[in-house]
């Protein structure tokens, strides 16, 4: 989730560079949330037409892609070009920290909600991420996404990364879908390592290399045939 910008080329090289040494790079293109540096660019795919200007430091923004048809065939242009220039068998759609301000008082979303018998803006996500995932299928690809994708119903083919401790990925488990244990607990890599006063500025969190090492990715309540769905572990730097 880098905001660094790439050619092509450079993407091609990056990947070659990675394939080389059998490491698969999956692309995460964020939404319907995280994505305001997207509509600073173009507004129109969002609820209240912007404008917006790109997020200077972290945070969880109440602006997000409204799901408008235009929104969706923004999305799916990116989305083709991301999957020529990645192998990867998945594609990371993101789906986490999405706020629903907008979207309750947004006609277009209303609208929306109203047309496919949504109860809540729960749904509208899921009805958001479903749709994504059709295409993204479309494609040969799979989607996986943060633990939020689980609320509001998860798409059929998903896989989940359990962010927000370890309780979504074994909900997803449970489900047979695939999992990637990444919890904020033990794998973020953005908080203090160390005593803060002796570390440059971290998100906060205190995750010592000891408390990574000793992570589990498999949880013990599981059946072995659900503990099959857990793919392994990610640890996140986020920048
Ligand atoms: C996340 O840290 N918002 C996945
Ligand atoms: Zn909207």
């Amino acid at each position: 989730v880098s905001q660094s910008r790439y050619t092509r080329e450079e993407i091609k090289e990056i990947v070659a560079y990675a394939s080389a040494r059998h490491i698969t790079i999956v692309p995460e293109i964020e939404m319907p949330g995280h994505a305001v540096a997207a509509l600073a660019a173009y507004p129109e795919y969002s609820c209240t037409g912007g404008s917006f200007e790109v997020g200077k430091t972290w945070g969880v923004l109440d602006d997000v892609f409204c799901p408008k048809d235009e929104t969706f065939t923004f999305l799916e242009n990116i989305l083709t070009e991301v999957i020529t220039l990645f192998p990867s068998e998945y594609i990371h759609i993101g789906g986490d920290e999405c706020p629903k301000t907008r979207w309750k008082a947004c006609p277009h979303c209303q609208n929306r909600m109203k047309s496919e018998n949504l109860k809540d803006e729960h749904e509208l996500q899921s009805y958001f991420i479903q749709r994504i995932e059709r295409f993204v299928n479309s494609k040969g690809r799979k989607i996986i996404g943060w633990d939020e994708i689980l609320e509001g119903g998860l798409a059929p083919n998903a896989a989940v990364m359990s962010w927000r401790g370890t309780e979504g990925g074994i909900a997803a488990a449970k489900q047979k879908h695939f999992v990637v244990m990444t919890p904020s607990s033990h794998c973020y890599f953005d908080h203090y390592q160390g005593n803060p006063k002796n570390e440059p500025i971290a998100f906060g969190g205190y995750t010592p290399v000891e408390k990574v090492y000793n992570f589990n990715p498999t949880p013990k309540n599981l059946t072995s045939e659900e503990a099959n769905y857990i793919l392994g572990a990610q640890a996140n730097l986020w920048t």
